[in-house]
């Protein structure tokens, strides 16, 4: 250690020390190993700051937890969500997805608008064989209460879409998507009790359509 003397060895106590021109004031008696402290100010945008933090600490926690002028974070993220929610049911509502579901199904097959979609679909695949009114021709009439393959949304649903191929109803599962088939459940429950005039007798057994 010692072999290497220190080049710039600190000034004794009461030596001056070898400092630039300066304004600033060193501080009395405060020297330590030839550093001298100054009595330098805070920038005074920098103690606008610190005080501003100083204020507003008690006035954040008076809002937040006393006096509930300032929304929690849980507060804020149950609004949040409930507007997200409200958002999520409008999209819903605007853009109805179908499914295939037996009640989500029945109650698609109420719609008046539904029906008449499926009116002009029935128009131009069905009536061939179920007559223009559902009354009946190659295929039984759709318009009564009997049904060789049950009358529900769901039932008449299922036949369109497999069709009963031996019997000659073909099936719409290639040709016609679920909600189209869907239509056509609601045109047939739209139809229903219609009594067209040519209706075909009867067949199968009697449920409600
Ligand atoms: C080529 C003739 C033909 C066409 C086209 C046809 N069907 Fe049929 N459909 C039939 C026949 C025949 C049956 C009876 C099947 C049986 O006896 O099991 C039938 C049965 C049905 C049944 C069941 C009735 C019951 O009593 O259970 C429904 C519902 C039906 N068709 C709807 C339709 C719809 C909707 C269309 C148009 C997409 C359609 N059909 C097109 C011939 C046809």
């Amino acid at each position: 250690m010692s072999e290497h003397p220190n080049p710039h060895p600190a000034p004794e106590a009461d030596e001056p020390l070898p400092l630039e021109p300066t304004h600033d004031h060193p501080i009395a008696g405060h020297r330590y190993d030839g550093i001298r402290e100054y009595d330098n100010p805070m920038p005074r945008w920098w103690v606008m700051i610190f005080w501003a933090t100083i204020i507003w600490s008690p006035l954040y926690i008076l809002g937040e937890y006393v006096f509930d002028w300032i929304p929690t974070y849980s507060e804020r993220l149950a609004a949040q969500t409930e507007r997200l929610e409200a958002t999520r049911t409008a999209y819903t509502a605007a853009n109805p997805t179908f499914s295939t579901e037996p009640a989500a199904l029945a109650e698609y097959a109420t719609n008046p608008d539904h029906a008449a979609e499926g009116a002009a679909l029935y128009a131009t695949t069905c009536v061939a064989c179920h007559g223009d009114k559902g009354q009946g021709g190659i295929g039984p009439n759709l318009t009564d209460d009997y049904w060789i393959h049950g009358g529900t949304p769901e039932q008449v649903f299922a036949v369109i879409t497999k069709g009963v191929l031996d019997k000659g109803m073909p099936p719409q599962e290639a040709t016609l998507t679920d909600e189209q088939r869907g239509q056509l459940v609601a045109f047939i429950e739209s139809i229903h009790g219609s009594n067209p005039p040519g209706s075909k007798e009867p067949q199968g057994d009697k449920a409600e359509g």
